[in-house]
């Protein structure tokens, strides 16, 4: 078996795995059709922002391990394995639209040599492996299949991904299973090189190698983030009640998670989740659900507790300040959550818009996500490019990204720009004594 990969799609998953495995002794081609963006690969630089990806990048598109091409006929047919990372974009019912997962995986079909093995990662709904094995199929193709599913966070893609839980490999090809699983362990060979070069840190992890069947490895990925989008709901519901009781979320969360059969991640109340991932595989393992007679209330029940919270948050803000008609109001925080630019389903976006829908002043400022969210703010919602600057002559700030930069932010010359007096701190990261002793009224969510 050679040692050349392809990675169709070089987005945030396609361009780690692809940049990391040029590191563990594969050549590898990524394929991006997005004629700028693959012009910025070629240059050695990722087109987003991920910490430590960039060197990572740079060094193997210039050894020659890592080539950028828009071309699956250049790679495709040099491959033994062909990884599937391209995106699946929402439907407007919210289910995952496949579009681009069958039409990478026909073409790829038709160059990929004899015994190759076509290794999906894309999150699909449930039983999508079967019905690309039978494309394969009726395109006269018998290529070992399995699901690879891939649980990097953004942010920390390049940690997750050499300092793994867990590789996960589902397939009915034994054969193919263990060389995908072998590939990961390759990679973990070369971690700590990595690492150094990336400057993540490294740390001793062992990680588990699990294989499944197709269907139970497709279905564990859905899982994984269901059950975390759940802890959230579960976190902001009963803030919701703190809110009420005056008891203080944080306090209640800090002493359940200290439970080692609960733990503590993931149950940070706030603003609610975002981003490309929870939002998406939650409504998607509910439409399966759906679609097999299974009524998943309870992903139902966190999908809309969740949708609940920009409005809430708005709400709190309302009890404190009056009614918005004549509010300035700043929002700092636009991306999904800190150390990434991403937007997609961003509850700051979602606060802002929501703002600016009641009347309000709105200006919005993110260390990283200003250009991204531009086109996903209404128009009357203005960008500034600090936050002191942002914060002029407001009646209210609304902190809705976890970001250091507002962890540390100097109260006290805030207090002095704003006009008002409140910090609505729609994450939790700020100490309450701390804003009121710059003068600030502090409100937090569920406490
Ligand atoms: C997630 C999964 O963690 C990852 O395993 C999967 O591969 C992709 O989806 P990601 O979307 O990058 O990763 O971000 P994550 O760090 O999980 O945060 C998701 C959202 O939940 C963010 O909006 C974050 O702010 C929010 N969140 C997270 C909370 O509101 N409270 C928490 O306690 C944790």
């Amino acid at each position: 078996m050679n040692k050349t990969i392809t990675v169709l799609g070089a987005g945030y998953v396609g361009l780690t795995t692809a940049a990391l495995l040029a590191h563990a002794g594969y050549k590898v081609y990524a394929i991006e059709p997005n004629k700028k963006r693959l012009d910025v690969i070629k240059t050695g630089k990722s087109f987003f922002f991920e910490e430590g990806l960039d060197p990572v990048i740079k060094q193997a598109i210039d050894s020659g391990n890592l080539i950028a091409t828009d071309s699956y006929e250049e790679s495709v047919p040099h491959s033994s394995i062909v990884f599937s990372c391209v995106g699946t974009p929402d439907n407007p019912d919210g289910s995952s639209n496949l579009t681009y997962v069958f039409s990478a995986a026909e073409q790829a079909a038709s160059l990929m040599q004899e015994g190759a093995i076509y290794v999906q990662k894309s999150t699909v709904p449930v039983r999508t492996g079967e019905r690309i094995i039978e494309l394969f199929k009726s395109n006269g193709k018998n290529f070992p299949y399995v699901s690879n599913p891939e649980f990097l966070r953004e942010g920390t893609a390049l940690y997750d991904t050499l300092f793994f839980d867990r590789v996960v490999v589902g397939g009915s090809d034994k054969k193919a299973v263990t060389t995908i699983l072998d590939t990961y362990r390759d990679l973990e060979a070369a971690r700590d090189t990595i690492a150094a070069l990336a400057n993540v840190q490294s740390t001793p992890r062992k990680g588990k190698y699990i294989a499944t069947s197709l269907n139970s490895a497709e279905l564990i990925k859905v899982s994984a983030n269901a059950f975390l989008a759940l802890k959230i709901s579960f976190a902001n519901s009963i803030a919701k009640l703190a809110d009420k009781v005056d008891a203080d979320v944080v306090e209640v969360m800090d002493a359940v998670g200290a439970d080692e059969r609960i733990g503590r991640a993931f149950l940070n109340a706030g603003r609610g989740y975002g981003g490309g991932c929870f939002p998406k595989d939650v409504s998607g393992l509910i439409s399966s659900g759906l679609e097999n007679g299974i009524d998943l209330e309870v992903m139902q029940a966190a999908q809309a507790l969740n949708r609940s919270m920009p409005g809430y948050v708005v709400e709190k803000l309302k009890n404190h300040i009056g009614e918005l008609g004549d509010k300035k109001v700043a929002v700092l925080g636009l991306a999904f959550k800190s150390g990434t630019s991403d937007v997609r389903k961003s509850p700051g976006v979602a606060i802002a818009n929501v703002l600016s829908h009641a009347g309000a002043q709105t200006v919005a400022h993110d260390p990283q996500a200003n250009d991204e969210a531009k086109e996903d703010l209404r128009r009357d919602v203005v960008l500034s490019d600090n936050a002191l600057q942002a914060v002029q002559d407001v009646d209210a700030i609304i902190i809705a990204t976890e970001w250091p930069e507002f962890t540390s932010l100097d109260l006290v010359e805030c207090k002095e720009q704003m006009r008002g007096t409140v910090l609505l701190d729609a994450v939790n990261i700020i100490e309450k004594a701390s804003a009121e002793s710059a003068g600030l009224q502090y409100i937090g969510v569920g406490r």
